[in-house]
């Protein structure tokens, strides 16, 4: 048994999840704290930009923020999944989502604007981004993913944390929540008309975003003749 981790126990001796935190794993615990920590840090720094730029444009560019970290039944699943191993350490070297946020903005240069801020910052490093919104992926999703690093201080050391960070416009935001429930609707199997209706939904959420877009730039450059 020496060299078996805590998590191959839980397979070989078929203990439950829950089991397995409340008992052996205060470094898992540690670890999901850490990525906790990570998603406030970053949380903080959004609700930072979002009051800075409604002071010098006088609106604000995020609607809503939302934060999530993964159960520990996902990660699991996940390593799992992809073959990985099941230590803890293998969930800070191969999953990037355990720390997740989503910003919702108005508007889709909102989006420009506020990811170029925050990467600005010298204590974010990127580690990948993905452009869904130059790019939408072949069913028609949208929005602006990076993969980030942040450090979190803790009181003997300074530990850089992954963290997954979402941009979407609230009509990408709505799109892709409601594509979410029909794709992971139970017993049901998308057929390619149905997948051919969504994007055409999705890309009319595309049109729907640039036309407000064009409104917001005419009110903000005829403002002051329109009083
Ligand atoms: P994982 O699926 O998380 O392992 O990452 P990936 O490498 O496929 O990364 P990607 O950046 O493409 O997707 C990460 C996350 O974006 C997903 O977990 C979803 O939250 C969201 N996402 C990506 N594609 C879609 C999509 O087609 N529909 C919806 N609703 N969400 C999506
Ligand atoms: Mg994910």
């Amino acid at each position: 048994m020496s060299n078996i981790t805590d998590f191959e126990h839980i397979l070989i001796e078929g203990q439950n999840i829950k089991d397995f935190i409340n008992s052996k794993a205060t470094p898992l615990k540690e670890l999901m704290t850490y990525y906790k920590c990570a998603m406030m840090e970053v949380e903080t720094k959004f609700k930072v930009l979002n009051q800075e730029f409604s002071l010098e444009y006088d609106r604000n560019p995020i609607e809503t923020i939302k934060t999530r970290l993964k159960s520990i039944e996902s990660i699991f699943d996940k390593l799992v999944d992809r073959s990985f191993p099941l230590t803890v350490k293998s969930i800070e070297e191969n999953l990037n989502d355990v720390a997740g946020v989503r910003v919702i903005c108005g508007f889709p240069s909102d989006i420009y604007s506020l990811s170029e801020a925050f990467l600005k910052q010298d204590d974010i490093t990127l580690i990948a981004k993905k452009d869904y919104m130059k790019n939408p992926k072949p069913n028609g999703y949208r929005s602006l993913h990076l993969i980030v690093e942040i450090p979190i201080f803790l009181h003997n050391e300074k530990k850089p944390m992954r963290v997954e960070v979402q941009f979407r416009t609230i009509s990408m935001d709505w799109w892709a929540s409601l594509e979410h429930k029909i794709r992971y609707k139970k017993d049901y199997v998308i057929t390619s008309e149905i997948a051919a209706e969504l994007k055409i939904c999705a890309e009319a959420a595309a049109v729907l975003d640039n036309k407000m877009e064009q409104i917001q730039y005419k009110i903000q450059s005829n403002g002051i003749h329109g009083k």
